[in-house]
């Protein structure tokens, strides 16, 4: 059972990065979901992560850094596009896959030549970060603070649910309130002519493309051979991720005593029991994973959600929906 420190001072996050440095496991909030946080440069601690996540050990693992100036260390080269990218949208909900550098072990990125990246914003990340980067830290390796497969953790009490107990005594969960933006990361790949859509999130296509000036593909629009390969390898991909306990429906009518989200512009239909009714797609998307817990709370069989159409946020909430109905 992890130390759970909700009074985040100066003080708790330097003993965080002493955690950190330590070899202990430090699960942290960010603007998109909680991450289960360790020193990226260490093989034991990084071991550690995929063990208490029970994930299996080749799929890379996003390397968090506090500041631009740590970004060179970690990558061999970076395009023009993905400099532009990293100047506007970082601090932010947004992962770069770069080449990777020495620094960047096979520990990390499961083998593969390439790393991911991300500065997130949310201050006690950066505060953890900057603390972190004085004790020489290089980087913190964070995955989604869930079990393998299950629905990201957007609150310290839900890492605490899912992780609790697998936490050992040294291990920290830093309680930094509710994430803000509540789905993960927009995955970008940078590694090839033009950015590269790998997982949907809060940096739309159209944000991607109106700073760099070029076209972006996304992975989900395709199925080539090359698309397939690397579903396997970024694991938020695979279909059956982000699913709770209960079934959940999608667009079908609630039946009779069911438990209902959508948008608070869509009526309750009679009988049927509202878990969520956001007023915008962003508090759709904040919600989204807490709503989900809630059903497991409440030993729910079944969730019946609308979801929210068009396109910006609403894809990446489409996205985790679709794989959270496929089911266990
Ligand atoms: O918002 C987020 O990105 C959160 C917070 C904690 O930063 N992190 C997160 O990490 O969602 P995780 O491990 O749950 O999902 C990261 C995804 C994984 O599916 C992983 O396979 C993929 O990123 N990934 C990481 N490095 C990669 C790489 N070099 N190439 C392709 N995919 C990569
Ligand atoms: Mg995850």
């Amino acid at each position: 059972m992890g130390q759970f420190l909700s009074n985040c001072s100066v003080d708790a996050l330097a003993i965080a990065a002493q955690a950190l440095r330590d070899g202990s496991l430090v699960a942290f909030p960010t603007e998109t979901v909680y991450g289960l946080g360790a020193d990226a440069t260490n093989p034991t601690a990084a071991a550690r992560v995929y063990e208490v996540k029970g994930r299996p050990s080749d799929h890379p693992l996003i390397v968090h850094i506090g500041d631009l100036k740590y970004l060179e260390q970690w990558i061999s080269d970076i395009p023009e596009f993905a400099i532009a990218l990293a100047r506007k949208f970082w601090p932010g909900p947004m992962t770069l896959i770069l080449n990777r550098s020495e620094l960047a072990k096979d520990f990390i990125t499961g083998g593969q030549d390439t790393v991911g990246i991300r500065i997130p914003d949310n201050s006690l990340a950066l505060g953890l970060l900057e603390a972190f980067h004085k004790l020489g830290g290089a980087g913190i390796a964070a995955p989604s603070a869930n079990r393998f497969g299950q629905v990201s953790p957007t609150t310290a009490e839900a890492v605490q649910d899912e992780l609790g107990d697998y936490l050992s005594d040294t291990d920290l969960v830093l309680d930094g309130g509710q994430s803000s933006v509540g789905v993960e990361s927009t995955i970008i790949d940078c590694t090839g002519e033009l950015p590269r859509i790998l997982r949907p999130g809060a940096i739309t296509i159209e944000m991607i493309e109106d700073v760099t000036g070029l076209k972006a593909s996304n992975s989900l629009d395709k199925k080539s051979a090359d698309f397939e390969q690397d579903n396997i390898r970024v694991s938020g991909s695979l279909e059956n991720h982000y699913a709770p306990k209960a079934k959940v429906f999608l667009d079908q009518q609630p039946v009779y005593g069911s438990r209902f989200n959508a948008l608070g512009s869509i009526d309750t239909p009679n009988g049927v029991i509202r878990l969520a009714a956001p007023t915008s797609v962003e508090e759709f998307a904040r919600a989204l994973y807490s709503a989900l817990r809630e059903g497991d709370h409440q030993n729910l069989d079944s969730i019946y959600i609308a979801q929210p159409t068009g396109e910006g946020l609403a894809i990446a909430i489409r996205d985790r929906l679709s794989r959270s109905a496929k089911g266990r």
